[in-house]
């Protein structure tokens, strides 16, 4: 009886959502495009009369030289540049705050993230903060709470990738109660972004692969999900082909720019569609396996994935049988049921070709119950999944993540 009105509450909720959603203004960030384009970025900068940016990235991206081009065209156009590079995986309160200061005491006007999901991320709260200093990062937790536009934020992604440059979410860490939680706000859509596929040319093949499953999950719980439309449909198609015909490769060979390019876009596609139509419990699960263990964002997505399109392939059978399709998976003649069979295989043999594990090493059965309450609380109501699970049916699926 309790489940079948949380299941009427959960499903109302999703429809009076979709409804609504058009109300929202949902934009999409200006782009600059094309190998070599963070060049441009300064003048991008300059053209809007700012003379002073915190540049927010990491040590990893530091440490391999990847912003001296940018450093120096930044020089040339005379804008003064403050670098925090302290970004931690899965940006933590702290580490954001600690941001903020290098922003209000160097007297910043606008910010510049580089990086992946954890640097675009830290960035985004960095800005809200700055826009709304008395309101600290927990009460933003949620949907909507920040409602006033950041200062000037410009997003360049380096891992192909979280989607961050074109959502309205942020995902931080609370290390008091090992969770991640989000930010959800259409004020957190930076105005500009730079896909420039020269960054990704050194991403090591591991974080190639997960990165891309992070955005390959992204498009399929987009397209699976009751709160998809004609218009999210398309983005997370066009992703999905993207990533499945070119992730294996580029794992193997980082190099081939022209791959790195359909990556890169790929995955501002996927973001397009997640950020309208919403993730599912892929996520749900994989923010807990991070907040919990540590497990990074893409990783954690990549093992999840096949598990959870198995416990809802009846209720998403059509439309995985469409993604087998356009991915040119499968034989004509094939029946739906057939090819969702084998777009899940697809996946499972994409994640084993680039050494992606079938179970989660750092996962302990005394975990899964608090693992399972939290992943659905995360996804009640807001992910419209095709199929909704039970606390216990939650926990079975985590449990066949166990190290074997
Ligand atoms: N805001 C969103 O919409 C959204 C969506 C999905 C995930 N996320 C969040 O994003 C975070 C994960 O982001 P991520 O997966 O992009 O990883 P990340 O930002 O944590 O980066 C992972 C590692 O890759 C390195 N790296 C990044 N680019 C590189 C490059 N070009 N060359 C060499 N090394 C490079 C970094 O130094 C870092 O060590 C998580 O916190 C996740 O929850 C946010
Ligand atoms: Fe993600």
């Amino acid at each position: 009886m309790l489940w079948t009105i949380n299941k009427i509450y959960n499903r109302t909720f999703q429809v009076l959502m979709k409804v609504a959603m058009p109300l929202f203004s949902f934009t999409v960030p200006e782009l600059l495009t094309g190998a070599g384009a963070i060049k441009k970025l300064p003048a991008r900068i300059k053209s809007q009369g700012l003379k002073k940016i915190l540049i927010v990235t990491d040590k990893g991206i530091m440490g391999i030289g990847l912003l001296e081009g940018f450093f120096s065209v930044l020089k040339e156009n005379g804008i003064d540049y403050y670098i925090y590079d302290e970004v931690e995986p899965n940006p933590s309160i702290q580490n954001i705050e600690n941001g903020l200061t290098q922003y209000n005491s160097n007297r910043c006007e606008a910010i510049v993230a580089v990086g992946g999901g954890s640097s675009m991320d830290c960035a985004k709260i960095i800005g809200a903060r700055a826009s709304k200093p008395k309101q600290t990062i927990l009460k933003m937790r949620g949907k909507f709470h920040v409602r006033k536009a950041l200062p000037p934020l410009f997003a360049v992604p380096t891992t192909a990738g979280t989607g961050s440059e074109t959502t309205i979410a942020a995902i931080v860490s609370n290390p008091d109660t090992h969770e991640k939680f989000a930010v959800l706000d259409t004020k957190l859509i930076p105005p500009v972004a730079v896909l420039d596929p020269e960054l990704t040319i050194g991403l090591p093949p591991h974080i190639t692969a997960s990165t891309g499953m992070d955005a390959l999950t992204h498009a399929v719980e987009a397209y699976i999900s009751r709160g998809s439309t004609k218009y999210t449909d398309e983005y997370a198609e066009k992703a999905t082909k993207m990533i499945i015909n070119n992730l294996e490769a580029v794992y193997k060979d980082g190099s081939n720019l022209e791959k790195r390019n359909e990556l890169l876009l790929a995955s501002f596609y996927a973001g397009i569609a997640f950020t309208r139509a919403a993730v599912g419990y892929v996520h749900a699960i994989a923010h807990n396996f991070g907040g919990q263990y540590g497990v990074p964002h893409g990783l954690a997505n990549a093992i999840v994935l096949p598990f959870v399109l198995e416990s809802s392939r009846e209720q998403a059978k059509e439309k995985l049988a469409q993604l087998a399709r356009i991915s040119g998976i499968g034989k004509g003649d094939d029946s739906s049921d057939q090819l969702s069979l084998k777009f899940i295989e697809k996946i499972k043999a994409m994640n084993y070709n680039m050494n992606i594990p079938t179970s989660v090493q750092e996962l302990m059965e005394k975990d899964i119950p608090l693992i399972a309450k939290r992943a659905l609380s995360e996804a009640h109501p807001d992910y419209p999944v095709p199929r909704m699970l039970k606390k216990s049916e939650c926990e079975d699926l985590i449990r066949r993540l166990l190290p074997r």
